[in-house]
């Protein structure tokens, strides 16, 4: 089996504007250590606003923490008001996008065929994609959540080659989970990224299922995260609440000192 790094990402959703933002990325690099560093890939992923700012103090101050988006348009350029191209999260050094987070899904009509757009755009761009999929409380309920989510990966990942899956990040978050305080048990949430991780071997090979990076979000704090980091399939997690604050994500990146 391939020996797959972690990667913990916090995903900010609509919070911080960028002087919030300054003052989060400073207090989370004081806490980060060579051994969380050398252990752990870190990714954040704040608002369009504040991403030239955080840009700014990652650079100056050599803070190794990969630069990231939660969404951006499928197009290069052209007549979208109100939205961001790929190539414009590329020239500010981002190198990851949260591409199909349950709220893009939801709330802002995003479907399989966007979503699949846009993780070829960002793939184009010569970005990560962290490919959100996840069921509701109701499929989950009526014994859909595995059907759900592994047609959620196979067409988010339509059309994209193999050696480029096996670069990207999947992201498993259950909606029931997300901002709720409610989480996956370690178990259903290991179940469920083994089906992350079989659904891309199926579609693509052995060597790909085993190098691509599955992560698990839905109310992830330090209490937690051990747990569930401690299954075979989840290499990592997409944290929201629990990210806003420095010492909260630094403990999740720690997970590995608790106990
Ligand atoms: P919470 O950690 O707040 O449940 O959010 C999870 C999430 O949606 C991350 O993308």
């Amino acid at each position: 089996m391939a020996d797959r790094k972690p990667i913990i990402s916090g995903n900010w959703k609509m919070h911080n504007n960028h002087l919030e933002a300054i003052q989060l990325v400073q207090q989370l690099s004081y806490k980060l250590t060579k051994e969380d560093i050398k252990a752990v890939d870190i990714t954040i992923h704040p608002p369009f606003t504040d991403i030239r700012s955080v840009q700014t103090v990652l650079e100056a101050d050599k803070i190794p923490v990969g630069l990231g988006a939660q969404n951006c348009h499928w197009e290069e350029k052209g007549a979208f008001t109100g939205e961001i191209a790929p190539g414009m999260l590329s020239k500010l050094s981002v190198k990851f996008v949260i591409v199909g987070h349950s709220e893009r899904r939801q709330l802002f009509g995003e479907t399989d065929e966007m979503i699949n757009n846009k993780v070829k755009a960002v793939l184009k761009a010569e970005m990560t994609p962290i490919l959100a999929c996840g069921e509701t409380l109701e499929e989950r309920e009526a014994d859909e959540a595995v059907a759900k989510v592994s047609g959620q990966v196979k067409a988010g990942l339509a059309g994209v080659k193999a050696d480029q899956v096996a670069e990207m990040v999947i992201a498993y978050e259950p909606i029931w989970a997300i901002g709720t305080g409610e989480t996956a048990s370690p178990e259903d949430a290991q179940q469920m990224c083994k089906t992350v991780r079989d659904t891309v071997r199926d579609l693509y090979n052995d060597a790909t299922a085993d190098s691509v990076r599955i992560q698990y979000g839905g109310s992830v704090k330090p209490a937690n995260a051990p747990e569930l980091m401690a299954q075979p399939d989840i290499d990592g997690a997409l944290v929201g609440g629990a990210c806003l604050d420095a010492d909260d994500f630094h403990r999740v990146i720690a997970f590995r000192d608790a106990g």
